[in-house]
């Protein structure tokens, strides 16, 4: 069966261009939903955690900061992220707009996102708030496993893949995000609270959306999308 919303088009929504921030605690949801959102509006989900564990991976002058930070459950520094993520939005793929999985992640960045839109005379981002209870985000990250080759995230208890410890599209060896150890969880929970959370109060108003993120991930995902059509229809033509 068609899901009817998939026939939505951003050509007449939102004048054309949207940026969608995706907003919560680790393990909320934010890399999974990214890729259905992104997929069913055809704009890229900018994910900066991704891009952090590339340059770590690459082992970039900005990745070796960013290891010693990522590793301790931290958050790499405010201007450090900020121009790494400037340098991937102006990318010619986000014309269009793009989703933001991860960012902004304190009062700084949301205040440097606001002003570098302006600037571009691009319209304020919309943000999606994936609210779920905590002892469900510590059993979703423990059981977290991702493909080190295409990025697909799985879940052993809720999302796994068809043969065990292997990846779907590619055949990978999945692997465990350093990240995803317990002691490590709870200082990033911590930094959420202490610095993470704030952000929802620069955004509090017409352009925030609040969905159950507790949900089975096709649930939430229909949430949002009858949200960015509800939010579309009432903003036809936002784009400068
Ligand atoms: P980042 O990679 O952004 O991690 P995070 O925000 O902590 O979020 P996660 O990736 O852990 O979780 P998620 O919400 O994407 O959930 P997922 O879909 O995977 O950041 C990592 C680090 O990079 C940070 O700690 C920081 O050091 C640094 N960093 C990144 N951005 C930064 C910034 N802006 N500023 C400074 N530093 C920054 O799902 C989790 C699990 O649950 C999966 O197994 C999934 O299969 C499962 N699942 C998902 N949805 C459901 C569902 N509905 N039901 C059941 N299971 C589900």
């Amino acid at each position: 069966m068609t899901h009817p919303r998939l026939s939505f088009s951003l050509k007449d929504r939102f004048g054309g261009f949207v940026v969608l921030l995706l907003f919560g605690p680790p393990g909320c949801g934010k890399g999974t939903q990214a890729r259905m959102v992104s997929s069913w509006l055809g704009i890229p989900a900018v994910s900066t955690g991704d891009l952090l564990r590339a340059e770590v991976g690459a082992r970039t002058p900005l990745g070796v900061v960013a290891a010693a930070i990522m590793e301790t459950g931290g958050l790499v520094g405010d201007s450090l992220v900020n121009a790494m993520l400037v340098r991937r939005v102006e990318h010619s793929d986000c014309a269009r707009g793009f989703l933001l999985d991860g960012f902004p992640r304190t009062v700084a960045q949301a205040g440097f996102l606001d002003d570098y839109l302006a600037s571009r005379q691009l319209p304020p981002g919309r943000v999606i708030h994936l609210e779920v209870e905590r002892h469900t985000l510590i059993d979703r990250m423990s059981a977290r496993r991702q493909c080190p080759v295409c990025g697909r995230i799985y879940n052993t208890l809720h999302q796994p893949p068809r043969s065990n410890g292997v990846c779907d599209n590619d055949g990978a060896v999945l692997i465990r995000r350093k990240d995803d150890h317990e002691s490590i969880v709870r200082q990033r929970l911590k930094e959420y609270d202490e610095l993470t959370g704030p952000v929802l109060h620069h955004y509090c108003g017409p352009r925030l959306h609040s969905i159950d993120g507790g949900q089975p991930a096709e649930r939430v995902f229909e949430d949002i999308t009858a949200a960015i059509q509800w939010a579309s229809e009432r903003e036809p033509s936002s784009a400068a």
